[in-house]
């Protein structure tokens, strides 16, 4: 699919060596590695454009170009109709508590609010604590224990008049599974409900797109992705409009500057542009010849020097899918090569699911929780958390920390899955979570330290 030798020379953290072997990052869920080209455009931003916002001189200038192409490319990546509904703040979390709270001016004694028992905390305490002050009632949908899918039927059975916010994780960060958070948006759309996303765990994994999901607002972090420790908020431009931020009054009063409290971390947020246009070069040197059906907004940009098209060529139903590297090189918009780039991660991720799970099935007393069947990789992304009979999962993390091999142990602030699951007193579990620049070799080294365990 790709040349995992040029991928990896990209990160220089993957040479690391720890006690003599090479560090084997398996720990990605809670934060992958970032290319060089991220950590250059952090040390360049700081160099040559280190200033505040709007002022009149050289380097504010090109921080707030370097601020204004981050806006851009995020929504490229996330395919938001416009770069004004894309806030950065420190962190998914932060976020989350500021426009909970945002959300929470409009929230009357009685409504509710739809969560799951498949989330991250920080999708889950924001909501509750929300409910709390408003006099709001938190109605909760489980999952099947044994399937690790959420209850689809619960969930729209809980919705009514009274539903004002469903909050959803895309892909769990304990489980894996992907949630199908656009059937979820029509459900709640239809009873006058707001959709947020929890897009965290889903984001580094594949191909976003918050038109085509419906969804009202949509979180995610981009140190999950190959950036630095940024959060990053996307909202649809009139709900951001409309809803009244927590701010100071100096600052400006629309979108997206009127969530972005304060200074922002203009260099981490230089990161995250270099990031995205890392994932967009991964679509141009990998896409080649790949299908390109992605959801195009009318806002998308032609390629530079292209010629004309006739109306609807090449985008409506039926029409031949168009490849890229076909004459559209460099020249690809953005928001294609990302695209491109995150359909091929998407694919090999099944592949590296499906070894990860090869490598844990057959080792006595380990239990997967999470989908196994080889048929429904499509349901999950390769992070994969077991319980193992007789093994504290501390102990494990700890062993294969000695080995070079990067693991997380306990809930990863899953806290709701591992209660329902019975596991929180026990330590929760072990969590495997693979990336695009795993290798296979480095998950049956995996398998081959857990078998010397077993
Ligand atoms: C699914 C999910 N949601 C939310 C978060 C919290 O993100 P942040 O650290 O950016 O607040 C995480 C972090 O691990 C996560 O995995």
């Amino acid at each position: 699919m790709f040349d995992l030798n040029q991928i990896r020379a990209a990160f220089p953290a993957l040479g690391m060596q720890v006690h003599g072997r090479p560090a084997l990052f398996l720990d990605n869920p809670g934060g992958t590695q970032v290319p060089q080209v991220v950590i250059d455009a952090m040390a360049d931003y700081l160099i040559h454009a280190n200033a505040n916002r709007g002022g009149a001189f050289a380097t504010a200038q090109r921080s707030d170009a370097s601020l204004d192409d981050a806006h851009a490319a995020m929504a490229d990546l996330l395919n938001a109709a416009s770069p004004d509904e894309i806030v950065f703040g420190p962190n998914m979390t932060t976020l989350t508590f500021a426009v909970s709270r945002a959300l929470g001016r409009d929230l009357q004694q009685g409504d509710e609010i739809v969560l799951t028992r498949m989330d991250h905390d920080a999708n889950i305490s924001p909501w509750t604590l929300l409910a709390e002050d408003r006099g709001a009632t938190v109605r909760w949908v489980d999952f099947d224990v044994e399937d690790y899918t959420l209850d689809m039927a619960g969930l729209r059975g809980l919705l009514n008049e009274r539903t004002k916010i469903v909050a959803v994780g895309y892909a769990s960060n304990a489980t894996g599974t992907v949630h199908d958070v656009a059937t979820i948006t029509r459900w709640a759309h239809e009873v006058g409900a707001l959709v947020f996303v929890d897009a965290v765990q889903y984001v580094p994994h594949g191909p976003v797109d918050v038109q085509a999901l419906g969804c009202d607002l949509l979180a995610c972090s981009a140190y999950k992705f190959f950036g630095p420790h940024v959060g990053v908020l996307y909202g649809r431009y009139e709900l951001l409009d409309r809803l009244r931020a927590y701010k100071v009054r100096p600052a400006k009063n629309q979108p997206p500057h009127k969530f972005e409290t304060g200074t922002q971390n203009h260099e981490g947020i230089a990161g995250v542009l270099a990031a995205v246009e890392y994932l967009a070069d991964l679509g141009f040197r990998y896409g080649a010849g790949l299908p390109l059906t992605p959801p195009l907004s009318q806002r998308e940009r032609e390629p530079e020097g292209a010629p004309p098209r006739p109306l609807g060529e090449g985008r409506g139903e039926g029409a031949p899918p168009r490849l890229l590297g076909e004459g559209w090189g460099e020249g690809a918009p953005r928001r294609q090569r990302l695209h491109a780039a995150m359909s091929l991660l998407r694919a090999y991720d099944h592949v590296l699911s499906a070894a990860i799970l090869d490598q844990l099935a057959g080792i006595p007393g380990l239990r997967v929780h999470g989908v196994t069947d080889r048929g429904r990789l499509a349901e999950r992304v390769p992070t994969i958390s077991f319980s193992w009979q007789g093994h504290h999962p501390r102990a494990v993390a700890e062993a294969l920390g000695q080995a070079g091999i990067f693991v997380w142990d306990g809930n990863y602030y899953a806290l709701a899955v591992t209660e329902r699951l019975g596991l929180e007193e026990q330590g929760g579990m072990v969590r495997i979570g693979a990336v695009h620049y795993n290798t296979l070799d480095e998950i049956v080294r995996l398998g081959d330290a857990l078998r010397r365990l077993a």
